[in-house]
């Protein structure tokens, strides 16, 4: 009997060990730990594509999203001059290495040149003519990827954070009034009739912009405009939203028939904007705990509602976040899986060990 004790306990040490052995399997990466569950990505620049940005991005993502190079004022920065290069590198780089690609993003009221609201003598253009020459940036665009990205941003941001205010007075409302959101859409579906088309906001669990965001896509859809799904940012913090919250957003989009995609996600380790918080910074022990905990309830979300289909980060490790930056300039934050070495974190182990 008592020998039969030894070995069981003998072989549950051997099971565990290979478990942990798994655990820490440094080849394995969280493409292979979400394989049966979604594509998980990052935002990329030529840059973070080279060196060991590049290695972690080919052992753990297979999707990709251009952080910038792909954004109206960088893509097509004069009215006759567009500016491939960039965005040949990262595709060619998807290619190389059999991962998806995401296209961000077609309209957009940051990051948009002025040539194109502006006519030869300065002044601001009409409606035909601003839908026109959305239509030709779309269709030059998305035509030249056509096959190689699966999915676009077609419309991003078009909602405002004001809770009196529904659309956004960009220049895109003001000259063409909400008509531009379904056009852009329709221009991106005649340039590549295969490729999923989504509209991309953030904030879309606040429950006044999430039913802002529901009540514009339904009134979409009844319409018959192609939009296929929407793409929550994900600019989260270890303090908001509630995977409440989450849950409710995921499950009142797709109750529209709508694929569901997490486009941007960092966690930001700070509560303020304003850089009230104390220690900014330093990545404290508890702000490690805290985030490797959201992080795990998030991905618990995701999982459960079975609705989600990508999960993108927007940026590889804490190395570089656009959040080194914003909302507080020059305030080193730690929103990623990946520190600034490229080690792995609490965080990365929490959301994979949800698979194990
Ligand atoms: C928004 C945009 C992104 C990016 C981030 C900040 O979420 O959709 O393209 O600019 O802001 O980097």
């Amino acid at each position: 009997m008592k020998r039969r004790h030894a070995l069981l306990f003998v072989l549950t040490l051997i099971g565990f060990q290979i478990c942990q052995a798994q655990q820490i399997d440094s080849s394995l990466g969280l493409k292979d730990y979400f394989k049966n569950r979604f594509l998980i990505g990052a935002s990329v620049t030529p840059n973070s594509l080279k060196g060991q940005s590049g290695a972690l991005i080919i052992r753990e993502f297979n999707t990709i999203t251009a952080e910038n190079a792909m954004k109206p004022s960088l893509i097509h920065p004069e009215k006759d001059r567009y500016f491939w290069t960039d965005t040949d590198t990262i595709v060619g780089f998807a290619k190389r290495n059999n991962m998806k690609m995401r296209g961000h993003t077609l309209c957009w009221h940051r990051q948009t040149a002025d040539w194109f609201f502006k006519d030869d003598e300065g002044k601001q253009v009409g409606k035909e003519e601003l839908l026109m020459r959305l239509k030709d940036h779309t269709t030059n665009v998305v035509g030249r990827y056509k096959g190689s990205i699966y999915a676009w941003d077609v419309v991003n941001e078009a909602i405002d954070d004001d809770e009196k205010k529904e659309f956004r007075s960009s220049l895109w409302y003001e000259i063409c009034g909400d008509e531009y959101i379904a056009k852009a859409f329709q221009y991106a579906h005649e340039a590549d009739p295969e490729a999923k088309l989504f509209y991309n906001d953030y904030n879309t669990e606040n429950p006044v912009k999430r039913e802002k965001i529901f009540l514009m896509i339904k009134k979409l859809k009844e319409q018959g405009v192609p939009i296929h799904g929407v793409g929550l940012q994900g600019h989260w913090s270890n303090k908001w939203p509630s995977s409440d919250e989450l849950k409710r957003s995921i499950e009142k989009f797709s109750s529209l028939g709508l694929e569901i995609q997490i486009t941007e996600m960092d966690i930001s380790v700070y509560g303020s904007k304003e850089n009230m918080d104390e220690n900014p910074g330093v990545f404290t022990a508890e702000r490690e705990k805290d985030q490797a905990e959201k992080y795990k309830s998030f991905f618990e979300v995701f999982f459960k509602s079975n609705k989600i289909s990508s999960v993108t980060f927007w940026n590889v490790s804490d190395r570089h976040s656009w959040l080194d930056n914003f909302p507080v300039k020059n305030r080193k934050n730690f929103p990623l899986l990946f520190d600034a070495t490229f080690s792995r974190k609490k965080a990365y182990w929490e959301v994979t060990k949800l698979v194990n």
